[in-house]
């Protein structure tokens, strides 16, 4: 079977209006915004309203992407929507987006949950069903409303987050696959380390409980130095992998847009991967941690403010929960 490549044709995303700068985070907390800055590189994040949920994120951003694309949502053969936080356990988020749109039913819709890996995952699930031809138009839309898990008691995590969602469509171009589009991919797992960033109650392991409650284990924890050991070791090398997969070397690297949650893993990256500072796409500063839309969104920024150029190689990487790691290489535009 004959290949074919799968190119992004539009990308959108959305973050709320609201602001929560460190200095709100102050009257919150016992921290400052010296230390949220040296110690993660954000100034502040965004976040949604009560009445916004994943959801509704996720529309905003694949409403922007189609528009890009210049597709309507009719045009869709499958909406993937990777979260952590879904609008409820069931029905998908997904689902609701493709109501949302007001899409057909002539669809897949489901949601990925690979944590911070998010956007990359999922461009590497709709990769498979573009290449082998199986679909025309597959929309990944990663969206988090990370501030509805948020223990706003834990002043560890809880200055880290925020809410926002970014959108691709991927469908198939002409030519080599090895040449455009979504190049060399790895996705990764090291489930033995999942215990490191979870939300401990809610699941069929552990329902939710008055006790549960009562310690905020229906949030997000995490042991925040254990995770930032494995992104620093982790990230270069599955980088590294995703690079040779694509058949290039580092120098052949445009752009690389790293998951947003901390600058000093994305410097740290960038040092073992040999890349200098211009070629690093960050916004961390603006938005926070916004787990696996925040590749999504920052390459939606930089697509908007011109700086990718057709031709473009960029590197997408993404650590999480799960463990999770993943990466890909993809030629933008051509
Ligand atoms: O997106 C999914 C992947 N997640 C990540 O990539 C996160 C990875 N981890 C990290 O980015 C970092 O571990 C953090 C930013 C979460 C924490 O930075 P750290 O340098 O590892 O700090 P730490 O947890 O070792 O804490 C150092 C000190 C502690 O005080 P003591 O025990 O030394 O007195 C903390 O209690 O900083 C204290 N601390 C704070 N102080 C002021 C922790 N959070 C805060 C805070 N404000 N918000």
């Amino acid at each position: 079977m004959s290949l074919k490549p799968a190119v992004i044709a539009g990308i959108g995303s959305y973050v709320p209006e609201r602001v929560l700068s460190n200095e709100d985070l102050e009257q919150i907390v016992d921290t400052t915004d010296e230390w949220i800055v040296s110690h993660t590189g954000i100034k502040e994040r965004r976040i949604a309203s009560d009445d916004q949920a994943t959801s509704d994120l996720a529309i905003e951003a694949s409403r922007a992407a189609l528009e890009d694309a210049g597709m309507s949502a009719d045009d869709l053969d499958f909406v993937l929507c990777p979260t952590v936080t879904p609008d409820h356990l069931f029905p998908s988020t997904a689902n609701l987006v493709q109501a949302g749109l007001g899409a057909h039913n002539d669809m897949a819709a489901f949601d990925l949950l690979s944590g911070c890996t998010g956007f990359v995952y999922g461009l590497h699930v709709a990769r498979q069903f573009i290449a082998t031809g199986e679909m025309e138009a597959v929309l990944v839309v990663a969206s988090e409303k990370l501030t509805s898990i948020t223990d706003w008691t834990d002043r560890s995590t809880c200055v880290l987050f925020g809410d926002g969602a970014g959108a691709a469509i991927v469908t198939a171009g002409e030519g080599e696959p090895s040449e455009k589009g979504l190049i060399g991919f790895v996705v990764e797992s090291y489930g033995e380390h999942g215990h490191l960033l979870d939300v401990p109650a809610g699941g069929s392991r552990r329902p939710l409980d008055a006790e549960g409650l009562a310690n905020h284990e229906n949030c997000l924890h995490m042991n925040g130095p254990e995770v930032f050991k494995l992104a620093v070791r982790g990230v270069p090398e599955v980088a590294e992998k995703a690079i040779a997969r694509a058949g290039m070397t580092n120098s052949d690297i445009d752009w690389v847009i790293m998951h947003q949650a901390n600058l000093r893993i994305i410097d740290a990256a960038a040092r073992r991967l040999d890349i200098p500072d211009e070629r690093m796409i960050v916004n961390v500063q603006k938005f926070g941690n916004t787990s696996g839309a925040s590749t999504a969104i920052a390459l939606d920024e930089a697509y908007r403010d011109g700086r990718l150029q057709p031709g473009d190689n960029i590197l997408l990487v993404g650590f999480g929960a799960g463990f999770s790691l993943g990466a890909g290489v993809l030629r933008w535009g051509l």
